[in-house]
């Protein structure tokens, strides 16, 4: 499973890639204004730094407006991937852009039926957002499960299934159970991962009794 990373902070992405943890990187407008930056040049940063697809998302709401803000995002670097809402007007801009050679993310993927559209559309992920529809006392990973078996069926569909609006490890668990091929984590949830209360308490008792011993390894 891929993991990539929701944020644009660039401290937390350059930690997070050293220790393996990032295939890539998700953006949104609301999480660019959270960093204060212009979004070119924050793409262009995380750009240098991650290898794998960076998400820049456009907020044409036109397919001319969607076309143009799309083609000069990518050419901030080779690995720009561009992300467009599941609106008509979406997915004519994702079919244009990802028959150009361009990744395209479609997000704000609420149903079954609008994944089966991306997917027609060359979509290269699409962007389910798990957590908006549990805040909305729907389970998001039904929705995760439905799209998995309609994409499992049909073998020629390429789109992977990026899963999005994670809020805790277990969604990102359950994710992974069903075969999602891509998760896109905000930081503090891959820091959650590492920690146990057992591994806590197993390595205090190890340095105790390995105090006691007087030595050292080096
Ligand atoms: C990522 O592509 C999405 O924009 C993001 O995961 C949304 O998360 P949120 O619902 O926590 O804002």
């Amino acid at each position: 499973m891929k993991f990539f990373v929701d944020t644009a902070d660039i401290a937390d992405i350059t930690a997070l890639n050293e220790a393996g943890m990032v295939d890539g990187v998700t953006t949104n407008p609301s999480i660019i204004a959270k960093s204060g930056r212009k979004m070119a040049e924050v793409i262009a940063e995380i750009c240098a730094i991650v290898e794998g697809p960076v998400s820049a998302e456009v907020t044409a709401t036109d397919l001319p407006g969607m076309l143009a803000e799309g083609r000069y995002l990518r050419d901030i670097a080779k690995n720009v991937c561009i992300k467009v809402p599941l609106t008509e007007a979406g997915l004519r801009a994702c079919k244009t852009l990802s028959g150009e050679g361009t990744q395209v993310n479609v997000t704000l993927c609420f149903s079954p039926g609008q994944a089966l559209l991306a997917a027609k559309a060359g979509a290269t992920f699409i962007s389910p957002f798990v957590g908006r529809l549990d805040d909305i006392a729907q389970d998001g990973m039904d929705l995760i499960a439905d799209i998995m078996t309609i994409y499992m069926n049909y073998p020629a569909l390429r789109t992977e299934v990026l899963v999005a609006s994670i809020r805790h490890p277990i969604h990102l668990i359950q994710a992974a159970k069903l075969g999602a091929h891509v998760a896109t984590l905000p930081p503090a949830v891959i820091r959650q991962m590492y920690k146990h209360p057992l591994t806590d308490r197993g390595l205090e008792a190890f340095l105790a009794d390995w105090k006691k011993t007087g030595q050292s390894i080096l």
